[in-house]
């Protein structure tokens, strides 16, 4: 191997998505098919053991960009000289258990990762929070690594952005790839908005391809939104593969770059863009170029798409007042 390997923190490692992730990072679809990588793989105490397991199991697959794996559960010992973090374990609801209460265990989790990641990270790390509530949690992080450029702190919407394709091109009868500049705004919960009108389907205008207001508003948007409980209600388990894969999707892209006259969806620290309240960790579209992402300007925004941008950009607020009333931020 002639690169320096880059080190890959993989949080929640024994978990149902870090089941999914770990070989396709090991395998290089993270970074790339030149790109050698170490895993470091975060548990609590009680999974260290099945993460073990799980490291086993990565050795025989006899990766050649994996370079080693370490496994521990201190937080300090897995962020040191991190690059790229993905923050997949998380504090899941159980019964009985309020709003205040996940997010208070979850700050509990977010707060020590973020100071973990503070005192230890490579200066050029890029955080992916997975976990849910997964825009405030990375909130939490990022406001507890204070020496870290903020925009390093991202949200999960990917998989939001890739069922949104797969629905359209259900619905039209194309492909995924006909489809381009689909957003996915706000928070990752069924407040998103998932926007059609400035997508485009061959060079048309989605919304008006799709030329059926009704399905745009009580079907698709639904159904996307709705999603993650869908799959739970099928599956008994939340979503595990696919969202491992819209974990590879954002950091790949946010590597390497988006394809010229695309974009993706991130949720990113806003920079006031689109009135979003600076700071809060919202789905916007984004382009990468040269391993930095930018928030795409100039979007005319109607009264429809306004209306659900803003309530799901108060549900943020209100996550954010809640982890702030709760000492947590
Ligand atoms: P899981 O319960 O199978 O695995 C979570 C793992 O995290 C467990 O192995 C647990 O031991 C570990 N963990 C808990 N606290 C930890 C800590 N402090 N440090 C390190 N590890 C810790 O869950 P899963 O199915 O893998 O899902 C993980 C999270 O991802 C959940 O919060 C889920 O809701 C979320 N999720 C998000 C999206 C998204 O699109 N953003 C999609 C699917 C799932
Ligand atoms: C998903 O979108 O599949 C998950 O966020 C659902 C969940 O609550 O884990």
């Amino acid at each position: 191997m002639t690169r320096t390997p880059v080190n890959v923190t993989v949080t929640g490692a024994a978990g149902q998505i870090g089941y999914a992730l770990l070989f396709r990072i090991a395998s290089g679809q993270l970074l790339g098919p030149d790109v050698p990588v170490r895993l470091r793989l975060l548990e609590i105490p009680q999974a260290v053991k099945a993460a073990e397991g799980t490291a086993m199991e990565l050795d025989d697959c006899a990766f050649p960009l994996l370079d080693g794996i370490d496994i521990t559960d201190d937080a300090k010992t897995a962020f040191d000289g991190v690059n790229v973090a993905l923050l997949v374990g998380a504090r899941p609801r159980t019964k009985g258990m309020e709003r205040g209460d996940l997010l208070e265990a979850n700050g509990g989790i977010f707060k020590p990762q973020g100071e973990a990641i503070n005192a230890g990270a490579a200066d050029d790390v890029r955080v992916l929070v997975v976990g849910n509530p997964a825009n405030t949690n990375a909130l939490i992080a990022q406001r507890h690594a204070p020496d870290v450029p903020a925009e390093r702190f991202t949200a999960m919407t990917r998989l939001d952005h890739n069922r949104a394709l797969s629905q359209l091109a259900k619905k039209l009868g194309v492909s995924v790839t006909d489809i381009k500049k689909l957003t996915i705004w706000g928070n990752h919960s069924a407040t998103q908005y998932p926007d059609l009108f400035h997508a485009e389907v061959n060079g048309r205008n989605a919304a008006e391809a799709v030329g059926d207001q009704a399905w745009l508003e009580n079907e698709f948007i639904p159904t996307v939104a709705k999603r993650g409980a869908a799959i739970i209600e099928a599956r008994g388990a939340s979503s595990a593969a696919s969202a491992a894969n819209a974990a590879i999707d954002h950091v790949h892209d946010w590597v390497n770059g988006t394809a010229e006259g695309d974009w993706v969806s991130m949720a990113v620290p806003s920079d006031g863009s689109y009135g979003v309240p600076e700071g809060l960790i919202s789905s916007f579209p984004v382009t990468v170029r040269d391993g930095k992402y930018s928030i795409v300007q100039g979007l005319e925004i109607d009264e429809f798409s306004r209306a659900r941008i803003d309530a799901s950009v108060a549900e943020l607020v209100e996550e954010r007042d809640a982890v702030q009333a709760l000492g947590l931020i």
